[in-house]
């Protein structure tokens, strides 16, 4: 059952809104947010360690691009809510030939997936795009079994006074686009049970950074 909260973090757009904000650019997507991460997500699905005939599940897939990088004996679902970003990817699934991947329009704060369904999930650039990051999360752990991996690739505000008030500066500019800029990774996590593995930056300026988890939750 998808969780109800009524905390809203992101108070400037609702999903049906972020949706058609990066369908207005998602043409634009791949020759300037998807190439300044490129990198980051090799090594996010890296670190996802998928074996053999799991099921892994990408929330907020974008345009595909980190796709192709699964291994092709496991079967991936791939969701968005916004229909432009979906059409880039399902060209990308066909022009690449991806047939262990199912691709779906899906809410991630509403998921229609059972419980413990997914051996591993993926968030690149997600978190900080959706309306409510509590209700995202608390969704990837219920799909996600026991002992299960989650990997969020993200920016996340780290604490340091100057930066983190540009942050807060710039965060409503960032939300008119799709995006914010001042979540901290302790909000994410905090009442979960998520454990962080590691944690680490790929990108210079702390663009980036990998945040590797276990799901603790109870068999
Ligand atoms: C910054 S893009 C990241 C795309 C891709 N993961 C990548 O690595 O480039 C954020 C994506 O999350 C999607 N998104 C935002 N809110 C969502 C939600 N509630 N459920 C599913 N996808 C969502 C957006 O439509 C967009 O495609």
């Amino acid at each position: 059952m998808a969780v109800n909260s009524s905390h809203t973090s992101t108070p400037y757009l609702n999903t049906a809104q972020v949706g058609r904000a990066y369908s207005r650019y998602a043409h634009l997507y791949d020759v300037t947010f998807g190439k300044l991460f490129h990198e980051p997500r090799r090594i996010g699905v890296e670190c996802l360690d998928v074996k053999h005939g799991e099921q892994v599940l990408e929330v907020g897939v974008g345009t595909g691009i980190s796709l192709s990088r699964y291994r092709k004996d496991c079967s991936v679902t791939a969701i968005d809510v916004s229909d432009g970003m979906l059409e880039h990817s399902r060209q990308r699934i066909e022009r690449q030939g991806l047939e262990n991947v199912t691709l779906t329009n899906m809410d991630a704060a509403n998921m229609t997936f059972s419980d413990n369904g997914f051996d591993a999930v993926m968030a690149a650039y997600v978190i900080t795009a959706v309306p409510d990051y509590k209700v995202v999360i608390q969704e990837m752990i219920r799909v996600c079994r026991p002992g299960g991996r989650i990997v969020m690739l993200n920016h996340f505000s780290n604490g340091n006074q100057l930066i983190g008030s540009m942050e807060k500066l710039v965060s409503p500019l960032c939300r008119h686009l799709g995006f914010r800029t001042d979540l901290a990774l302790q909000a994410v996590l905090d009442g979960t049970t998520l454990q962080v593995i590691r944690k680490r930056r790929v990108t210079p300026l702390g663009l980036g950074n990998l945040v590797e988890c276990i799901n603790l939750k109870a068999a």
